[in-house]
């Protein structure tokens, strides 16, 4: 008789702990500044154009990797900011998102046992990824900033060390979720080296490549010397054009890598909405005052949140990039993190990420937590009404 049971890789991770805070959220009418979504409209033109796709019809699959206008798109828009020279008709696959892009990308270039470096704390997705391709993560870890206005860094000899002949690629996320870090130059030339050194690929997760704060820049992988053949560029419409319900992302990637990437990605989803593919590519021709309008407005944001919580008693680490904020939680007196956020969800109205949720070892995170400001203004104004409730411990 057959025993219902879920598989040994199901077993080895839990459901995703951002997207629970949200249902929490729900349930307790709490301000939801866990889930990284925008809760403002996205872009008018945007929105016209998915409208407008589906009245002219483009309502059956797309070609598996994508349809060529949203291929052609994004091989201009990797020309144009990046200066990469992209063929889109072999280099990019457009997936149902980045995280579908990711999981694909893992599958098809890594075989069980294989290394992956990742740096922690780490996007939560990042290790069930690892679990699924059957990778071995080796973490990294970015250590908090030493004051304010200081930048979460890594320990070079750290990374190198954790590189060896098993290692197959580096997940780099820049501009960084959670900690909103934004990787130099400098750091990814030292990253590059190694994964020459090593043969190893480079894995970027640059969707928040387009929010950046004082004056930070964003240094795409691919662009560094001897790196466009060894790096896998990762993107979505999701954070940059507000629309992370459409499920539009893509992978960027060498010809032969891209072939592996097609085949699993045709596998696990025949491709991604059709309608809102043609809709996605008229939003990376949007004009360039909506990118910095984008960028000076999340600044904005970040400013009244960092305000908001400093207030209310937590020690906040300034992000260059994103729209996150990584608190200390230290003054509250709580035992951990988890016990801190339910306490927040459910008696002060406002969710957040416990901090262990990025993090290998839970007691890593447990002095922090993580809050989003992808909102309105009133979205932050009721989240400041209801911190004040919030009291240190005496
Ligand atoms: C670093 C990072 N990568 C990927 C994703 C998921 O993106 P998508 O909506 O394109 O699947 C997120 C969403 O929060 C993210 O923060």
């Amino acid at each position: 008789m057959a025993r219902a049971r879920t598989s040994a890789k199901a077993a080895r991770f839990t459901e995703s702990v951002i997207r629970e805070m949200t249902r929490l959220a729900n349930q307790h009418g709490a301000v939801n500044l866990s889930q990284g979504f925008p809760d403002f409209p996205a872009p008018d033109a945007i929105k016209a154009a998915a409208c407008e796709a589906i009245r002219a019809d483009v309502n059956q699959y797309a070609i598996t990797w994508g349809a060529k206008p949203l291929r052609d798109a994004i091989a201009a828009d990797a020309s144009r900011r990046a200066g990469l020279s992209v063929d889109p008709q072999t280099q990019v696959t457009v997936c149902c998102g980045s995280t579908e892009a990711m999981m694909a990308t893992m599958l098809a270039i890594v075989d069980p046992g294989d290394e992956v470096v990742v740096f922690e704390p780490f996007y939560e997705n990042y290790g069930p990824d690892a679990v699924l391709s059957g990778a071995t993560p080796r973490f990294v870890r970015l250590r908090r900033p030493a004051g304010p206005g200081g930048d979460w860094t890594f320990d070079p000899d750290e990374l190198a060390a954790a590189f060896s002949n098993r290692t197959r690629a580096i997940i780099i996320n820049t501009p960084n979720n959670p900690t909103g870090k934004v990787f130099t130059r400098d750091e990814l030339a030292g990253i590059a080296r190694l994964c020459q050194q090593w043969d190893v690929m480079a894995v970027t997760d640059e969707i928040y490549e387009h929010i950046l704060y004082d004056g930070a820049r964003h240094v795409p992988m691919a662009s560094l010397d001897g790196m466009a053949d060894r790096t896998i560029t990762i993107n979505s419409v999701s954070k940059t054009f507000s629309v992370t319900g459409w499920r539009v992302g893509w992978t960027i990637a060498p010809p032969d890598i891209s072939s592996g990437i097609r085949k699993v990605h045709d596998f696990l989803t025949v491709g991604a909405a059709a309608p809102l593919q043609a809709a996605a590519a008229a939003a990376l021709g949007m004009p360039a005052a909506y990118f910095s309008d984008l960028a000076a407005t999340y600044g904005r944001r970040r400013d009244r949140l960092m305000d908001i919580l400093g207030r209310a008693g937590f020690q906040c680490f300034q992000p260059r990039g994103a729209y996150y904020i990584m608190t200390d939680i230290t003054p509250f007196g709580f035992p951990d993190d988890v016990a801190f956020a339910r306490h927040l969800v459910t008696d002060v109205g406002v969710a957040s990420v416990p901090g262990s949720s990025f993090y290998r070892e839970p007691a890593s995170g447990r002095t922090e937590v993580r809050f989003c400001f992808c909102k309105k203004d009133e979205t932050l104004a009721a989240a400041e009404e209801r911190l004040s409730r919030l009291r240190v411990k005496a």
